[in-house]
């Protein structure tokens, strides 16, 4: 199994600490086979807003190298974790920044379908508030992107940096974690016959009426054409074969 990982952040506090605790209880489950980002490092142009991706093309983005490199390992990944430190009781900026750049992928815009039937895992710690809406921002993405399930953990850990926590407070993270990654590396493995979650749906036949109606030289019309899904070819169609318990 390949698990893409992007962090908010880069250095190694309790965000980057939490998520080695995940990989630990992943790693029991089965052979594993990481790929990591680190931002802003990896993607350190902000999005200028000039509309390029949406409007022309994802080539015509001033940041195309970094942010497709990017797109490139969540696309070769069965799984994804985005995993963010709380700031003003949301992602960072680096992490929002990601989020902009991928905009384009959006099932409003030019979803790839590789992400239907992929699985995401939102983390964020904070000090003491913040990590249910920054999960929320995470998770957001993830669900526009078309990804099949989503789940997420948040901490508060009452300081600064890693070595600042108690060691009871770790060992619950452990054991949160012990039970979500079980719970992430299950579906991961079973991705493929999971059932596809009617929000999603509901938002891919929303975009699909919506779409439908634009002009013809529009290039998201185009490209939802060139994918036969105004052509009553759904991604959908490939359903059900068994349930995650
Ligand atoms: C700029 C900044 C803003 C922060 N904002 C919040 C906040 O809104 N709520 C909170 O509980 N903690 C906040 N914190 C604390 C961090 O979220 C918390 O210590 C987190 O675990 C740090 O993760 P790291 O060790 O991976 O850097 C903030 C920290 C920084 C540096």
């Amino acid at each position: 199994m390949k698990i893409t990982i992007i962090y908010g952040n880069q250095r190694k506090g309790s965000t980057y600490n939490s998520v080695q605790l995940l990989k630990e209880e992943l790693n029991r489950n089965g052979t594993i086979e990481y790929s990591e980002v680190f931002l802003p490092a990896d993607l350190p142009e902000f999005c200028r807003g000039c509309f390029d991706c949406i409007l022309k093309g994802e080539e015509h983005c001033p940041d195309k190298k970094q942010i497709q490199s990017v797109i490139a390992k969540m696309l070769s990944a069965d799984g994804v974790i985005l995993a963010s430190p709380v700031y003003a009781l949301d992602v960072s900026a680096p992490m929002k920044n990601l989020l902009d750049h991928l905009c384009y992928l959006w099932l409003a815009h030019r979803p790839d379908n590789q992400f239907f039937t992929k699985t995401g895992f939102v983390l964020s710690t904070s000090a003491g508030k913040g990590t249910k809406r920054t999960n929320r921002t995470l998770k957001l993405t993830l669900d526009y992107l078309g990804f099949k399930r989503v789940y997420s953990y948040g901490v508060n850990v009452a300081a600064s940096d890693w070595s600042g926590i108690s060691e009871k407070k770790k060992t619950k993270i452990k054991a949160d974690l012990t039970k979500k990654a079980a719970k992430f590396y299950k579906a991961t493995i079973n991705r493929e016959n999971l059932r596809f979650r009617p929000k999603t749906r509901g938002i891919f036949l929303m975009m699909k009426n919506l779409i439908k109606t634009y002009d013809d030289d529009n290039l998201d019309k185009n490209y939802w054409l060139k994918q036969g899904w105004l052509n009553g070819n759904s991604p959908y169609k490939k359903e059900v074969i068994s349930e995650e318990k």
